[in-house]
């Protein structure tokens, strides 16, 4: 392995807390029954496929135009929620493992499905490690589809089978592993079962794992 694409909500910041949060009240607000079970199906996946989503939960269908104001609705929600957003958000030992990386030459990218992704890396401060960043703005094909680490890889100029991603997400465990690419995942093991390796958070992703993975070398 040659290379690493981070995913972001949920795996360098925790925002997946402020999605939840945001969908939650629109739920609340349409009368939809929402568990943070069901929230896991909305990690990874586009905002409007959640949305989407959402509304097979409810049985409701609706208009192009009321589709796009509940849209705009979640989203000045989280917006709010993520105002106030800085450093302290980065997850625990993300900054080990990227400096870690980064002292070894590792190209690194950032691998998102959110269209505030560039904004949140900014906040936090993280922007300067990652040598490109392909967020929900650039692709056509949301994860579970590939097209998000498959851009990465061929900016950061390597081969999908190089490439390591890191997800909390089963649609981005299923992107990275359509990618031929290596799945690092952080979360639950029973949630993120198709995943090469799991880790529950960055505190245990060690450097000896770091070097060995590195090491891997996939055809
Ligand atoms: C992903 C999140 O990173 O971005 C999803 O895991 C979210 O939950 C998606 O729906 C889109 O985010 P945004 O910020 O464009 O609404
Ligand atoms: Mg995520």
């Amino acid at each position: 392995m040659k290379g690493f694409i981070f995913d972001l909500d949920g795996v360098i910041v925790d925002t997946a807390k402020y999605h939840y949060l945001a969908w939650k009240n629109l739920a609340d607000h349409l009368g939809i029954d929402f568990t943070s079970e069901d929230n896991e199906k909305f990690k990874g996946v586009s905002r409007k496929r959640c949305l989407e989503l959402l509304l097979e939960m409810g049985n409701l269908e609706v208009s192009d135009e009321q589709f796009n104001a509940w849209l705009e609705e979640k989203n000045e929600d989280y917006l709010k929620y993520i105002g106030g957003m800085d450093a302290s958000e980065i997850l625990p030992e993300v900054p080990r493992v990227l400096n870690y990386l980064r002292e070894k030459d590792v190209p690194m990218a950032l691998g998102s499905a959110s269209k505030n992704a560039v904004r949140i890396l900014e906040k936090v401060g993280l922007t300067e490690y990652f040598e490109t960043v392909v967020d929900g703005t650039q692709v056509v094909k949301a994860k579970p589809d590939p097209e998000v680490f498959l851009i990465a890889a061929s900016r950061l100029g390597l081969s999908p089978e190089a490439c390591v991603v890191v997800e909390d997400a089963q649609a981005g465990i299923a992107a990275a592993n359509s990618a031929g690419m290596y799945s690092l995942g952080i979360g639950e093991t029973e949630v993120l079962s198709e995943a090469d390796t799991v880790f529950r958070d960055f505190t245990e992703m060690q450097a000896s794992f770091l070097d060995e993975v590195l090491q891997l070398e996939r055809k």
